[in-house]
């Protein structure tokens, strides 16, 4: 049974995560730098056409498990408050630095199901769940999206 508490949390999903399993999640950076975004990031961000921003790409795992694939999107003018901080985070999560330290708030959530992912260039055999979050700190935007793979336990027992 899908367990859609996943994808409303408005709060740190890695801490969600490490109290669902027990464990700790690790974080492997899997891209970080300036780089091209998508119309729908464009629009969601309000960035100018062709505008390149600051992308991280990581993977989330629990016991070597893959969870969680996430892209965290910074328009260049971000990164000039103390968003600037994310570029120093390395492997630790973005999550207590976003919601501790700069108290940050997720205005917008949005999730969907999706059969591909075209910042992956990737498909799976199984829809998935994609939510997107517009997050503000000190009123300049960042957007997050986050896909929910097979063995995380928002699809319950029914994908495992
Ligand atoms: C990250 O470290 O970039 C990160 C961690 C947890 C998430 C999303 C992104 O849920």
């Amino acid at each position: 049974m899908l367990d859609k508490s996943w994808l409303t949390f408005r709060g740190s999903l890695t801490e969600k995560m490490e109290e669902a399993s027990g464990r700790p999640i690790k974080v492997r950076v899997t891209s970080q730098g300036m780089g091209p975004v998508s119309e729908e990031e464009r629009r969601c961000l309000g960035l100018l056409q062709r505008e390149w921003a600051w992308i991280r790409e990581v993977e989330l795992s629990i016991d070597s498990v893959p969870w969680l694939l996430a892209r965290t999107i910074v328009p260049r003018q971000s990164l000039e408050g103390e968003l600037r901080r994310l570029k120093l985070l390395g492997e630790r999560p973005l999550g207590p630095l976003l919601f501790n330290r700069l108290s940050a708030e997720r205005c917008d959530i949005d999730f969907t199901e999706v059969e591909q992912v075209p910042w992956l260039n990737r498909r799976f055999d199984q829809t998935l769940w994609c939510r997107r979050s517009l997050f503000y700190v000190q009123d300049r935007p960042l957007l997050l999206k986050e896909l929910f793979l097979p063995d995380h336990p928002l699809y319950g027992q029914s994908k495992k």
